[in-house]
């Protein structure tokens, strides 16, 4: 255990939004690590902050306070360009909602973040054919993203978090418009994945069957985050 190494470490994560006069602290004072190869499921019930955790670690938006450690580096340091970058070369992020660019089809969404990446010796050709494969998206790639359905949507997108290789997955509800069958094989993608690559991979889910198969289970509640143990009742 003791000789595993961290890839992702946060220590006392506020993130607070104003609604008029009202503030809700979204996220409170969350500490937590993440070891590399991990999988690691967050649940939690609806507005208790998981959106807003899984966007802070993945770079997208900044802490009131505290600091966020990816391989010892503490993004909320850096300025918004060292971010992009370093997002383009480490990160993959699978939003709850897609998050498509409409204006641009299933293939440009997959390939844009092969524009942010500076991996000179990365050559994406063989991993795209792979996802597309695996993702059942070959017929739909130069259609746009209002011409496909939900779960071809949510497929692209998730192509797109793959493209580089990322070495850390944020996938929130990564499957939340799938039915059974199509969250299955998206799982099992996710985890082949994974393994090959010896990815660490950060599910936000309210699928309970995806979380009993987590390496380890984090709860939120109204902002805080604590270590969680699936009984039968969940
Ligand atoms: N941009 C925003 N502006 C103001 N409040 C926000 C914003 N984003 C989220 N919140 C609030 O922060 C809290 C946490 O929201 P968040 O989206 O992180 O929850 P969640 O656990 O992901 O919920 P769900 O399971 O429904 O996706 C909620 O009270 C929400 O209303
Ligand atoms: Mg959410």
């Amino acid at each position: 255990m003791e000789d595993r190494r961290i890839i992702l470490e946060t220590e006392n994560l506020i993130r607070q939004y104003r609604q008029y006069d009202l503030v809700v602290t979204a996220v409170n004072r969350a500490t937590f690590h993440v070891y590399e190869g991990e999988f690691v499921a967050i649940i939690g019930p609806s507005g208790s902050g998981k959106s807003t955790l899984l966007h802070l670690c993945a770079g997208l938006d900044r802490p009131n306070s505290g600091t966020i450690k990816i391989r010892g580096n503490d993004i909320t340091k850096m300025s918004p360009d060292e971010l992009g970058e370093f997002r383009g070369k480490y990160i993959g992020m699978i939003f709850q909602n897609h998050n498509l660019i409409p204006q641009f089809t299933a293939l440009e969404n997959i390939l844009l973040p092969t524009l942010m990446c500076n991996k000179p010796e990365y050559s994406y050709e063989q991993n795209l054919r792979k996802l597309i494969t695996a993702l059942d998206i070959a017929d739909r790639l130069h259609h746009l993203p209002s011409e496909l359905s939900g779960g071809q949507q949510q497929r692209v997108a998730i192509a797109r978090a793959l493209i580089n290789l990322p070495l850390i997955v944020f996938a929130d509800e990564p499957t939340g418009n799938l039915d059974r069958k199509n969250a299955d094989e998206v799982l099992h993608l996710l985890l082949e994945t994974k393994e090959l690559l010896g990815q660490t991979l950060i599910i936000v889910t309210h699928d309970m069957s995806i979380a009993r198969k987590a390496d380890r289970v984090m709860r939120m509640d109204n902002g805080f985050l604590a270590p969680w143990r699936i009984t039968a009742e969940d």
